[in-house]
């Protein structure tokens, strides 16, 4: 089936990656916004029969949302054979269960929002923590492109002897993955979060890897509290400035200025999430996927 693709603002970059990897015609649209704050959404260009790949990546989810849904619908509704969400960063999967009464569960609401809009999910490493798979939430397809194959050759090009550190019992996926692609050492703390701040993470034990440099590997920064207190603690065992690798690079507020600050050597994120710390491209490996 021909593959077209529409990038939903603030994706312009990475759709015009995928659009070469997968030597697809891109689709123009407008996005903007009426006098009173609703979406307007017009797209060009002739996509019947076609499957379109709406790439939107999902950070900062409340405002793309609704661009995202009408886009998906009007494609839909003009003949689209299937819409296929391309989001390098899928939101609200953190919140899988409610930790004091009364919260939203937002992960399985957010999900079945977004599979009443489009026909299938492709996505790169989603937080699944108590979640298994997209599955038990999304009621459409999906598929999971994981990004360890790209970190581990990141690391491996730019740091000799590396130690990967996962801040937390979560991380232990990511980082083994990312271990087992380079061969190297790795290490997984535990972590207590008291709130969207207040983090604490256990003491890493380096008494075996004297001499390595210590690559903290995570998927989501935030806060950057995770990395920093991992960082700190690094920093005072002794050990080399720390290299962050994530692969999801929100980085809230100031955080990105702060974990600076705590003493990393390197910061560096994949382009799921447009940010100045972006070093590893993971648009061939979604490529790969949907090809
Ligand atoms: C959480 O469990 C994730 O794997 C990350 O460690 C977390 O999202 C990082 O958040 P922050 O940067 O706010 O500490």
């Amino acid at each position: 089936m021909t593959q077209k693709i529409l990038a939903l603002p603030g994706n312009d970059v990475f759709a015009a990656r995928l659009a070469e990897q997968l030597d697809a015609e891109q689709l123009a649209a407008e996005f903007r916004s009426f006098p009173d704050g609703e979406s307007y959404v017009r797209i060009d260009g002739d996509w019947q029969g076609a499957e379109v790949l709406l790439v939107a990546t999902l950070d900062r989810p409340d405002s793309k949302f609704l661009p995202m849904a009408l886009a998906a619908q009007t494609l839909r509704v003009h003949g689209a054979a299937r819409v296929t969400l391309v989001a390098p960063y899928l939101g609200y999967m953190r919140q899988d269960k409610a930790f004091h009464p009364g919260e939203a569960i937002s992960a399985p609401i957010f999900a079945r929002l977004v599979s009443s809009v489009v026909d299938e999910l492709v996505t790169v490493d989603p937080h699944l923590h108590r979640i298994d798979a997209l599955g038990e939430v999304y009621s459409i397809p999906s598929i999971n492109v994981h990004a360890a194959p790209a970190l581990a050759a990141w690391i491996a090009e730019r740091v000799a002897d590396p130690l990967l550190v996962g801040p937390d019992v979560e991380s232990k996926q990511w980082v083994s993955a990312v271990a087992r692609e380079s061969g190297a050492p790795y290490v997984a703390l535990e972590k207590v979060r008291r709130g969207d701040r207040d983090v604490e993470v256990s003491v890493p034990h380096l008494k075996d890897y004297a001499g390595r440099t210590p690559v903290i590997v995570d998927d989501i920064v935030s806060t950057a509290r995770t990395m920093i207190e991992t960082v700190r603690h690094l920093r005072a065992l002794g050990a080399p400035a720390p290299v962050c690798v994530g692969v999801h690079a929100i980085f809230a507020g100031d955080a990105y200025a702060e974990l600076q600050k705590a003493g990393a050597s390197t910061i560096a994120t994949t382009n799921t999430i447009p940010h100045p710390s972006n070093d590893i491209d993971v648009a061939p490996l979604i490529a790969a996927a949907l090809s």
